[in-house]
Parts: C-alpha cells; structure tokens; sequence
C-alpha cells in the first residue's frame, strides 16, 4: 500500500477543527485530528510544508516507522504544533489499518477491556448553589462522574464558567480577551462548594475539579488538603504541568488523586511524575501527544506503577480525537476515565459519528477503522474564523496563568 495524497482540511461548524486526511492507492483514506486551540494554523502549516511532502509514497502500514521517522527523525522535537500534526498523521494511518482489515481499531489494540467507558460530564455554576444544581442535573442524566467548576464571589472570572446561559466553550473569536483571578478567594472559597456538593449527593457520586495550572505549590497543596475529606475522583492541574517538581509538595501533604497533562505532549514529560508516583491519571489526549502509537507506550509505562489514563477530551478535541480515544479506552487495562463535553449538533453537520452515550458511558460501533466520517463539502460551508484562549491576570494586573 502507499500513500498517493494527503491534505488538510479546516472548518469551523461552531469552533474550529483541522483534520488531516490521508488517501492511499487502494483507495482507503484516514482521518487524524490536527487541532490544537488557537493555534490551528500553526500545525496546518506544519503539517502543509514539513509532513505531507514526506508521507507522499511512504507505506501507511508502517506506522511504528513513520511514527519515528517524523518524531525521532526531526532534529526540532517534540512540543505542541509537532506533536499535534504527528499525532494526526497517526490517527489517519490507524484508520487506514483498521479500513483495510475490515475490523474496529480497538481490535487491534488488544481488543476489549471492557464494555464501555466511563465518561465525566461537566457543571460550571455560577454560583454555589447553581455549582449544586447544575451537577444534580448531570447526575438526574445518568452520569457517575461529574467535573464542577464555579464562579468565585467577588472573582471576575473563574475559569470554566459560561456566559449568558451559553454552554462554556474555552476559545472566543479574535485575538486574547483577558480574564482577571483571585487565587486567595478561590482557595478559600471551593472547599465549600463541595461540602456542598457531598451534603447534596452523598458518597456514590465520583467529583472532579480542574485547577487549571493557577495555584502555585504550596497554595496547591493546601486546596489538595482542604479537599481530601470530600474524596474526589481527581484534582487537575493543581500547578502549571512545567512546576513538575510542585507535585512533590501535593503529595507530601495530601492523598488527594492528581490529574495532569493536558498541555503535555510527549511521554517524556511524565516519566518522573509517574516514577515518582507523584500523579494518578495522564491528561495528554491523543490528538496532542503524538496519537495511539505513542499513548499506546506511555499507557504501558503508567501501567507498572498504576497511574491510569483520564484524556483530555474537551469540545476543542474533533469527533475523530474522541473516536480514537474511544478505541484506545476500550482496549487499554489501566483506564481511568475519559472527559466528555458534547459537541455542539453543527458539529455533526460536517462530522458523522458512531458513537453514543448512555447511562454516563460511551459506547462506540464496530465500524472498521475509527469509524468517523467527515463531509468536505459541508465542511466548506463553515470557513475558519480566528479565535483564541484567553489571558490571566491577577488583579493588580501581573500575567499569571490562565
Ligand atoms: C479541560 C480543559 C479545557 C481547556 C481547553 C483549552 O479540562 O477540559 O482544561 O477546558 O481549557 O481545552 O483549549
Ligand atoms: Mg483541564
């Protein structure tokens, strides 16, 4: 088999996706997700100058080769835009493998684990009893784990929280907006909410919360421990994922699980975190950490030391991300969780699916390869808009972490 074209396609049904896809002389093609938030152009570019030159007349069987050889074999390694474009070349060739086998790909990743995957869902209040509310909601659906985010009082903005009723999507068209934070009154402040949340749903609900990088270690450490007696399923990103040697100080004063990496993008960048023992669950989803042949060795190296995976799997992750993830979730032993946040119904305009949720678990066809789809056609009715993350500050106006 060999690799005849491979091309980029961008669309914007709501928010903005790259999808890599990739023909080959027998007339299969695959799909990879390419997008990386805000910087979309960046790995199109990557990928349009430095990839698709190369892969054109590799054989797509090959993918521990063709992984190395884009990986390895670029003297400037590693590092979101690479990660993010090798990760989608690698997606697109284990749809192709699975295509022209004619199986579902966890097939061929070791097969099932298990039936289905335990998925969380999301609460962002905008107060605490709305925080309360909002998870009561999630719960009343089916799911068993619910990740709650709330606005802090008098805090401008607490990460997580939508606007005007809308869902909360974490990019905004044009260039940064910056949102102002309070790391004194939030640390003071969530403890509380989820006593409330506890009081509400009792003990058989499992809890989730993001710090999203903004505390420093200590301060880290003191929610970690503030925390512990309403036993979350996980603290994410209590330091910023560069602080590795701050979860040392966590662990040393809490036994709170930590979740972590969702900015990572290789496996090197938790080889002491997981040696150390000094997190639970690996953030890095496929689609920016190089793709399954490379989970698929980190997954395998957490595994001796019982850290388990919990993707990142917000909605600026393509179907085809949350289609692999699937795959690699049902087939991995040391699974965790995976993160869900439904796409908007646009999005499905341009991406047909064959995944479903029930019950707080995805389920996902047996459709050979990924089994995701996407229109082009369609796709090229909704045309890329520039948009991007925002900026933190704290409140006397310092850049801190967003
Ligand atoms: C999460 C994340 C996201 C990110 C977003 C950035 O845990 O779901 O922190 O909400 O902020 O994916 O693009
Ligand atoms: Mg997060």
């Amino acid at each position: 088999m060999k690799i005849t074209e491979a091309r980029v396609i961008v669309c914007s049904p709501g928010r903005n996706f790259v999808t890599l896809k990739i023909v080959t002389d027998q007339g299969i093609y695959g799909l990879g997700d390419a997008t990386l938030n805000g910087r979309e152009k960046a790995v199109v570019a990557y990928l349009e100058e430095h990839c698709i030159p190369a892969l054109i007349g590799m054989n797509p069987e090959n993918t521990e080769d063709i992984w190395h050889y884009f990986y390895r074999g670029a003297y400037w390694k590693g590092g979101p835009v690479t990660m993010t474009a090798i990760a989608a070349i690698d997606m697109a060739l284990w749809d192709i493998r699975g295509k022209s086998l004619n199986v579902p790909v966890y097939k061929l990743l070791g097969g099932k684990s298990r039936d289905r995957v335990l998925v969380y869902a999301h609460a962002n209040g905008v107060s605490l009893q709305d925080a309360v509310e909002k998870a009561g909601v999630e719960i009343k659906k089916g799911f068993k784990a619910v990740r709650v985010q709330c606005a802090v009082p008098g805090v401008s903005h607490a990460y997580g929280i939508a606007r005007d009723g809308r869902s909360y999507e974490p990019a905004s068209k044009g260039l940064p907006e910056t949102q102002v934070f309070d790391t004194g009154k939030y640390l003071d402040f969530i403890p509380e909410v989820f006593a409330g949340l506890r009081a509400a749903y009792g003990t058989d609900i499992n809890l989730l919360h993001d710090v999203h990088h903004r505390c420093t270690p200590i301060e880290a450490a003191r929610l970690a421990k503030d925390l512990e007696p309403f036993h979350l399923f996980w603290l994410e990103d209590p330091v910023s994922g560069e602080l590795k040697e701050g979860l040392r100080l966590i662990r040393k004063h809490s036994v709170t699980p930590i979740a972590i990496g969702e900015v990572f993008n290789t496996g090197f960048d938790f080889t002491t975190l997981i040696t150390e023992q000094l997190i639970d669950y690996i953030r890095m989803p496929l689609a920016h950490g190089g793709g399954i042949t490379h989970l698929q060795k980190l997954a395998a190296f957490a595994s001796f030391y019982q850290v388990r995976t919990g993707f990142h799997g917000a909605t600026d992750l393509s179907p085809v991300n949350l289609a692999a993830s699937l795959h690699f979730c049902l087939a991995v032993n040391n699974f965790g969780i995976l993160e869900y946040m439904p796409h908007q119904d646009v999005v499905h305009e341009v991406f047909s699916i064959n995944y479903s949720l029930s019950d707080g678990h995805l389920q996902i066809s047996d459709a050979p390869g990924l089994g995701v789809d996407l229109d082009e056609e369609r796709a090229r009715k909704y045309p890329y808009a520039m948009a991007s993350l925002p900026v933190g500050r704290r409140e006397d106006g310092t850049l801190w972490y967003w």
